[in-house]
């Protein structure tokens, strides 16, 4: 059993919602501790070399959530006053309450069509060395991208980027806070995606299951040395967080391959959402599923929420759902005939 959730309701808001089950807890509360700070927690540091080794990098820096993941990434790779190119709607532009801007001193560029940008759209980005410009020093990606609907950026594409970018003397992040779906979804081994990049962060909390924790992975000592630093001054260093560690490490070792059901019952949903003529549905590639609406997303909201039915407006006529472990055959069936109805109810 990997689900302890209330059966009356269908909560599609986020991947981020699931609670741990009971081997989880179990797992969890067997976990050998120390103080992490002073570098003693052995749980800690199983977790941190087992993903490292995942993904082919020498250090994992365990952090309590995705957000100060991105920001010590952009604090590594970054100076205060540079420019970072992103991809249109991602994360850390949107989402992460300015801390690129008020925590690293960065400035952030959205860039390219949504959601993902070329080589050539990046080098068209790229600041001038002069000194009207601030310093182009830094590279983003996103994969899964959460706003572009969870589409996958394909490891070629990244790949050429993220070469390109090096040869110009650019460092590269990804944002693979759902790395682990694209995995899944294409058979791509994790370490094809992370061998690229300088560094790159995933997260435990989303899809897999976990409570709580990301993980920055970075190949070099000093950034290994900058990064525990950081995490220090953001008050990110945690003393017995091998409790957490071993909810990270279970899910790791559990709930990987498991994802295919989600991106099934992702597909399912949308397919049965396509029956309504007022929707126009994505076609989803992982777990996300984007619908656009004839009217506001908000009432749509509202009006699913009183049904025991739960989603996000993400923009002004748009929803987002999102499938996880919680989310069974008979909640997608009745997801889709709440939506379904409400649309047709918003629209008399
Ligand atoms: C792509 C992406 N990056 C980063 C984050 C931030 O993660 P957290 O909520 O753990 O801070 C999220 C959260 O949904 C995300 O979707």
């Amino acid at each position: 059993m990997t689900t302890s959730h209330d059966d009356r309701i269908t909560d599609l808001r986020s991947d981020t919602v699931t609670v741990p089950g009971p081997e989880m807890r179990e797992f969890m509360a067997r976990a050998e501790v120390g103080d992490d700070l002073m570098g003693e927690d052995p749980t800690v540091s199983r977790l941190s070399k087992h993903v490292a080794a995942m993904f082919g990098k020498r250090h994992g820096v365990f952090t309590p959530s995705g957000t100060m993941a991105n920001l010590l990434a952009l604090l590594v790779n970054a100076r205060r006053g540079d420019h970072v190119i992103v991809p249109r709607g991602a994360h850390v532009a949107w989402y992460e309450s300015a801390g690129s801007a008020v925590a690293a001193g960065v400035e952030v560029q959205e860039v390219g069509r949504d959601p993902f940008f070329t080589v050539q759209e990046m080098e068209e980005a790229i600041h001038p060395a002069e000194s009207y410009y601030s310093r182009t020093s830094m590279v983003w990606l996103e994969n899964t991208h959460n706003r572009g609907g969870g589409l996958i950026w394909p490891v070629h594409d990244m790949d050429s980027i993220a070469v390109r970018a090096r040869e110009l003397g650019l460092r590269v992040h990804l944002d693979g806070s759902r790395i682990w779906n694209a995995h899944v979804a294409t058979g791509v081994r994790l370490s094809e995606w992370a061998a690229h990049v300088d560094t790159m962060n995933v997260c435990f909390s989303k899809g897999l299951g976990a409570p709580v924790g990301s993980m920055l992975l970075v190949d070099s000592d000093e950034d290994l040395e900058l990064a525990l630093r950081m995490r220090k001054m953001l008050g990110g260093s945690m003393r017995q967080s091998g409790f957490l560690a071993a909810a990270a490490l279970y899910a790791v070792e559990h709930n990987i391959s498991r994802l295919k059901e989600d991106h099934a019952r992702a597909r399912a949903l949308a397919s049965m959402l396509r029956d309504c003529e007022l929707l126009k549905v994505s076609e989803p590639q992982t777990n996300i599923i984007m619908v656009d609406l004839p009217f506001l997303a908000h009432d749509m909201e509202h009006a699913c929420a009183r049904e025991g039915v739960l989603f996000h407006a993400f923009g002004p006529k748009r929803i987002r759902l999102v499938t996880h472990m919680h989310i069974t055959e008979q909640d997608v069936s009745r997801a889709a005939s709440v939506i379904k109805a409400a649309a047709k109810g918003l629209v008399r």
